[in-house]
């Protein structure tokens, strides 16, 4: 097949665009090239195939309308963290927090594995856009790949389509997107289920291209090239160079009974709750408050006119964690996921619907495990792979904002950051002022979930939940966050938050997911002004009468408990701030060395241990 005559589309104007997918069609030699127009007729005829190739299993149409299951190879399974790289030209502009190798040294490694990886395969062309088209916003991304699983999982997470071709017009600007699962088929050789390549992946950044090579993963974000590589890692770069912000955030709104509507985004890192707070329901006792979701992991968000911050969620959809969703910690969730979803790597029933972890109680019987064999309730091993994800419209989501698709975006009111920690940090507080606050989220740290390749439960500092997601110098990233609070007249008020701290049993003392609005209904009415707070050591923290416990039982003791500042607990977390700090002393903001230097001195001025209800200070 002559390539370029197949590559060179009559409505395809953008002469550069064609040259790339023929250089790209000539070097990974696949079999045939595909221009994908995002229809649904394609999304179904893709999603037939993958049943064929026995990828899929199409679930129950009558419990399940037009979705599917399949499980991944037992390699790939999450992003891989220590296999993805910041390409910059300079080493010190990728940073020490991110991998880094010679841009030409990589693109030699590439080149290597690169040839003819796409062998036996069909090469999709998804011409996709990041956030609402035409939206001064968002951006447009072209995705090459050898899996028909990305194609019908960036139709769900993306906006697909001819459309974002017209608006390329011949010279229009994009970023190259290439993933390959590096599995290529020799003549006859029968394809995997899920094919990956077990021993080498890389997950590759240029900022200064702004492109991406992603190889021999089939996983999520490893592969999904729109959401972490691009939405994140390379967003984060342009919005250094132009004056705004990509991040790891939902992005929420907040309707009182008096019909008063915040906005509110928030960062918390892998797995450690954002799909569920997004999309929270209110306890029934907190009558009128009502939330709403404008997206689920991915905030870009600018300046405006009116001297406000305004966030669009570049995404289309949600690509979710599964275990622990259900009924009750996420009904919205559970109601988006009814149809026309692909879900990854959970169980599969006999009646051919899904289960996993936390979903029911009991374990429905002769379930198939995400291994894809029966599973065996002796082996102590999970139904479902702990990562395992939904991917789903975001359209179908109930609490969908009526604005989640405004081109102009949503004034964000305020940011929330929370990591997830046993011990230490309080269930809420609000830092003193912006710089403080750029601070507490540049020293939050985290124990590290399933999300991630690495040592699940171990605290490791992840700033603005972005430590695996800043396409640049860590220490660049905090001035650079630190020059909107001198820019903005009056910029977002920040708050800290921490939804798991832990009782000496190893209990999670606070209740977490709806009653989560009580403390958003203290953000939200603090920020308007409303609701009281005292200044401490570490910030403005309510006392327990200034949180609405409408129908709730907590306890003043169980809320002091949560609310408790340990001074040793914290003069540890300070030496972490300190190592931190050390690795980027370079780009560091001399701001935060005098910052951590007046915690320290106000915690050593502070008795032992202390709280607002046990003790005034
Ligand atoms: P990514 O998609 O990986 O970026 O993560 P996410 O932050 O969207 O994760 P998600 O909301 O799916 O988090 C899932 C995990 O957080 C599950 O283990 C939930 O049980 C847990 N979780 C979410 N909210 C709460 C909460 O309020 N309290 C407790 N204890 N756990 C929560
Ligand atoms: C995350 O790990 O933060 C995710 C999932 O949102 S993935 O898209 O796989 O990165
Ligand atoms: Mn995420």
């Amino acid at each position: 097949m002559e390539v370029a005559s197949i590559a060179k589309k009559p409505d395809v104007k953008h002469a550069e665009l064609v040259k790339w997918v023929n250089d790209v069609a000539k070097q990974c030699q696949p079999d045939s090239i595909r221009w994908c127009d995002g229809s649904s007729a394609e999304y179904d005829e893709l999603c037939a195939t993958l049943v064929d190739k026995g990828t899929f299993i199409r679930l129950n149409p009558e419990k399940r309308p037009n979705s599917f299951a399949c499980f991944s190879d037992p390699s790939d399974v999450a992003r891989v963290e220590d296999k993805t790289f910041i390409c910059s030209r300079r080493r010190e502009d990728a940073g020490p927090t991110n991998n880094w190798i010679e841009p030409k040294e990589m693109k030699h490694t590439l080149n290597g594995l690169l040839e003819g990886c796409m062998k036996g395969r069909t090469m999709y062309v998804i011409p996709f856009s990041m956030g609402p088209l035409g939206s001064p916003i968002s951006q447009i991304g072209i995705e090459i790949t050898d899996s028909e699983y990305v194609v019908v999982n960036m139709h769900i997470m993306t906006r697909v389509g001819k459309r974002v071709i017209e608006l390329l017009g011949s010279d229009g600007e994009y970023v190259k997107c290439l993933h390959t699962v590096g599995a290529p088929l020799k003549h006859g050789q029968a394809d995997a289920k899920w094919p990956t390549n077990a021993t080498t992946k890389y997950i590759v950044h240029y900022p200064e291209e702004r492109s991406i090579v992603s190889y021999g993963s089939g996983y999520g974000g490893n592969a999904l090239l729109g959401k972490k590589c691009f939405a994140l890692r390379i967003a984060s770069a342009m919005a250094k160079e132009e004056g705004w912000l990509a991040e790891h955030m939902l992005i929420l709104g907040v309707e009182s009974p008096d019909k008063e509507k915040s906005y509110v985004a928030a960062a918390f890192p892998s797995a450690c709750g954002k799909t569920n707070f997004a999309m929270l329901i209110p306890p029934k006792e907190l009558d009128g408050w009502k939330v709403t979701t404008v997206g689920d992991d991915i905030a870009w968000i600018k300046p405006g006119k009116d001297g406000k911050l305004h966030a669009i969620n570049p995404e289309a959809g949600y690509f979710g964690v599964a275990p622990g969703t259900n009924f009750k910690t996420n009904p919205n969730a559970m109601k988006t996921m009814e149809k026309n979803s692909i879900f990854t790597n959970v169980g599969v029933t006999p009646d051919g619907d899904v289960w996993w972890e936390g979903m029911t109680k009991e374990v429905p019987k002769d379930i198939i495990d995400w291994r894809g064999q029966k599973w065996d309730p002796a082996s102590g091993k999970p139904v479902a792979h702990p990562n395992a994800r939904f991917t789903v419209p975001a359209s179908q989501c109930p609490s969908i904002d009526s604005d989640w698709e405004n081109p102009n975006g949503v004034p964000i009111g305020a940011f929330i950051f929370g990591g997830r920690r046993s011990t230490t940090i309080p269930l809420i507080y609000q830092a003193h002022n912006w710089n403080s606050g750029v601070y507490l989220a540049a020293t939050m740290g985290s124990e590290m979930t399933a999300a991630a390749f690495g040592e699940v439960g171990k605290v490791r500092r992840d700033p603005f939940a972005m430590l695996p997601f800043c396409g640049y110098h860590m220490g660049d990233y905090f001035n650079h966050w630190l020059q909107f609070g001198r820019d903005i007249p009056n910029p977002p008020r920040i708050f800290g938050v921490n939804w798991f701290r832990k009782d000496d049993n190893g209990n999670f003392i606070w209740p977490g997911f709806s009653d989560n609005m009580r403390i958003l209904k203290w953000v939200v009415e603090k920020i308007r002004g409303k609701s009281n707070a005292v200044e401490s050591p570490i910030g403005w923290m309510p006392h327990y009468e200034d949180i609405d416990w409408t129908g709730s039982g907590f306890t003043k003791q169980q809320f002091d408990s949560i609310m408790m500042v340990d001074r040793e607990g914290w003069k540890k977390e300070l030496l972490s701030h300190a190592e931190l700090f050390e690795k980027m002393y370079d780009k560091l903001p001399k701001e935060f060395i005098f910052m951590r230097e007046l915690l320290l001195s106000s915690l050593w001025r502070s008795p032992e241990k202390w709280s607002l209800e046990a003790e005034e200070i």
